[in-house]
């Protein structure tokens, strides 16, 4: 095991900086895959998507996308709630798990392949549940992920549904890969001194507006995981009705920077900074510094900063980042 990690401490460690590669990877499988023609037909039509955990972070950037460019509805199910609405897992429905073996993932694709469903899978792990049960599986290549908090699992997935996207949308998606690692060049320094002045605190929100939320939704669930603060994302917008509360000298609050609307992340930022709260901001002129880039490429520069700081706050702490307490890599139970 040891030997595996190369010269890093940890596999997530390792796993973040790798995630240049799998995007990488990813991209240039994923362009010169067949069954590419295929599903962008069956995208012309209805679609749903399911996920959980991590992956359902990629669903929310892919539909986010699919909107905004397109106007197109994508139906996002959070899997653990697809049966209760069954009767929507009709048409196409895209299941996205690293894994392949998420039991409510699958239990949702079991549902819609009943309702006559064509089933896409996007996987990481060949062979596995998804990948066979699936009508069509696509690929992303990020190489197995030992760290139990999903990294470079992420970023392919986004890359691959971006793909998919910019094949739709007639939109680039321009050299991923070199802006996530410009991203972890740029941001780990911070990253690492921000982690040394928030692993003390015991609650903090992260705020984000269009391409930003999923990736503040991300960024929040990975410093829960793995340092066990309370982190919370959420609309920098919707944080006024009830979440400002909260606020009071020293509550941290993060901002995911994006370019379509710093305005209203500096409005958020003055609500809560007035009241006393600590605001830091995760972008190009951040308290952590990520790469400029535009909202279709911002999951590529501000998520990595995020994973940076959890990891450090993790470690910083004493905990070990790659088993955190009470989680499983793949959730197979229900
Ligand atoms: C578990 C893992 C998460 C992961 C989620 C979904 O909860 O701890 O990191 O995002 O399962 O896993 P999947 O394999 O379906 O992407």
């Amino acid at each position: 095991e040891q030997a595996t990690k190369g010269n890093f401490p940890h596999f997530m460690l390792k796993e973040i900086h790798e995630q240049g590669t799998a995007v990488k990877e990813t991209l240039m499988s994923i362009s010169t895959d067949p069954r590419v023609k295929e599903v962008l037909e069956l995208l012309e039509g209805r679609v749903v998507v399911v996920a959980a955990g991590t992956s359902l972070h990629a669903g929310m950037v892919f539909s986010y996308a699919l909107g905004k460019l397109l106007g197109k509805d994508v139906i996002l199910l959070d899997s653990s709630e697809a049966y209760h609405l069954e009767k929507l897992l009709k048409d196409t429905v895209i299941a996205i798990s690293q894994s392949g073996e998420t039991y409510d993932t699958l239990k949702a694709v079991r549902i819609a392949k009943r309702n006559g469903a064509k089933v896409i899978g996007v996987v990481n792990v060949l062979g596995s549940t998804l990948d066979r049960e699936a009508d069509i599986s696509l690929y992303t290549r990020a190489g197995p992920e030992i760290g139990v908090a999903a990294t470079k699992t992420f970023l392919s997935q986004v890359t691959l549904l971006l793909y998919l996207v910019s094949r739709m949308s007639g939109v680039e998606l321009k050299d991923p890969h070199l802006l996530v690692e410009s991203s972890i060049r740029k941001s780990i320094g911070y990253a690492r001194s921000l982690a040394e002045r928030l692993k003390e605190k015991q609650s903090m929100f992260v705020l984000g507006t269009g391409a930003s939320l999923p990736i503040a939704y991300e960024g929040a669930l990975k410093i829960k995981e793995i340092s066990y603060v309370h982190a919370e994302g959420y609309p920098a917008g919707e944080a006024k009705h009830g979440p400002i509360a909260l606020a009071e000298e020293g509550f941290p609050v993060l901002i995911a920077w994006t370019p379509e609307d710093e305005e209203k992340l500096q409005v958020a930022k003055e609500e809560f900074a007035s009241r006393g709260s600590e605001v830091y901001w995760v972008g190009p002129r951040g308290d952590i510094v990520a790469p400029e880039s535009d909202w279709l490429h911002l999951p590529f520069t501000i998520t990595p900063p995020f994973q940076l700081l959890a990891y450090y706050m993790a470690v910083l702490k004493g905990y070990d980042p790659d088993k955190p307490r009470n989680l499983a890599k793949s959730v197979t139970v229900h």
